[in-house]
């Protein structure tokens, strides 16, 4: 059975082909350049890239699968959560495509699609598991029980956690998304150089908006209406000082999740899933624990249209 994902959310626009729950291609294409200059995604704009860029990206990936349209046999596409102008360019192509072939259509909750990428390169992975979903607009923890069961334990009252990043960046004055830069910046800091608070919270909640306000005021003391940054500001240490903070909440609600549960297997998934630092944190504590983690490649991690192939066949497959 070849299945077409269709992903338009928020600024990739990507299709991929899979057969049964093997990938045979996956494209993505970034629209990074096009928003970069206003500092975050312009909606308005996604959406006419998608609309631009959408059906050549689905002619690259059918013809990356060596197969036709006419081959395909079910259509999966993101309708939801997203930016909706941006939604609504791949969930109306998704339709036409699948009303002109005659073939089943089938809706596919981003967040799920994340949360399943595991499965594209774990295949054996099973159930249950403990799901860490972060990015630009999730940051939530789930007891997966099975397909589609996915018991919400906590998640985020404020910021998400790549939003977190996204936004500390902005106030540093660097290039959207702000993810990959600081991940990269911290790399060279000392994560131990300025103090920023953890938001502890109850049970598996999480917050950002606090830490976020206090990198805003440690760097409101470098900077001056005329001079702009004072060059003393060591954005390193800064970066550092903020990623640590927020890997050390990140791995310990996911710790404190499994071992509260009994779930002796963990998915972290998401755009932020690609940190360094939350990875070799998460692989740390996971090994002390016994507990097996399953990290999705980098490509796995961010925006695809794999992941949202997989989660509707999964789905059509179970009826
Ligand atoms: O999953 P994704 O591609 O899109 C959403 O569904 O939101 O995630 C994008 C988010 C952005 O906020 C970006 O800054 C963040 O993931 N991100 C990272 C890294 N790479 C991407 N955050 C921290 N470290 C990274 N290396
Ligand atoms: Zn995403």
């Amino acid at each position: 059975m070849l299945t077409l994902g269709i992903e338009t959310s928020c600024d990739e626009t990507a299709a991929a082909v899979l057969r049964d729950e093997k990938v045979l291609s996956s494209i993505v294409s970034s629209q990074i350049d096009i928003h970069k200059k206003y500092g975050g995604v312009v909606p308005e704009l996604a959406s006419r890239e998608h609309l631009k860029n959408l059906m050549p990206i689905i002619r690259e990936a059918l013809s990356a699968a060596s197969v036709s349209l006419n081959d395909i046999n079910l259509i999966a596409v993101t309708y939801t959560p997203g930016l909706i102008g941006a939604l609504l360019v791949g969930v109306s192509a998704a339709k036409a495509i699948a009303y002109a072939q005659g073939i089943p259509f089938i809706g596919v909750h981003h967040g799920e699609g994340h949360i399943l990428a595991a499965h594209i390169e774990y295949p054996g992975i099973g159930y249950p598991y403990i799901a860490l979903l972060v990015s630009g607009g999730h940051t939530a923890l789930y007891h997966v029980k099975g397909l589609g069961e996915y018991l919400l334990l906590g998640q985020t009252r404020d910021d998400a956690a790549g939003e977190a990043y996204d936004k500390v960046a902005k106030l540093m004055g660097l290039e959207y998304p702000g993810g990959p830069v600081l991940d990269k910046l911290a790399r060279e800091g000392d994560p131990r150089a300025v103090k920023f608070p953890r938001g502890h919270l109850e049970g598996y909640d999480f917050s950002f908006s606090g830490l976020k306000t206090a990198v805003r005021n440690h760097i409101a003391l470098f900077m001056s209406k005329d001079k702009g940054i004072d060059p003393k500001l060591n954005v390193r240490d800064v970066a550092a000082s903020f990623q640590a903070a927020v890997v050390d909440t990140l791995v310990e609600k996911t710790m404190q999740a499994a071992a509260e549960t009994g779930v002796d297997k963990i998915v972290v998934a998401g755009g932020v899933a690609a940190n360094s630092l939350l990875r070799k944190r998460m692989d740390e504590e996971a090994t002390k624990r016994g507990i097996t983690l399953y990290l999705p490649g980098m490509f796995y991690c961010i925006d695809n249209a794999a992941m949202i192939a997989l989660a509707g066949y999964l789905h059509y497959k179970r009826g």
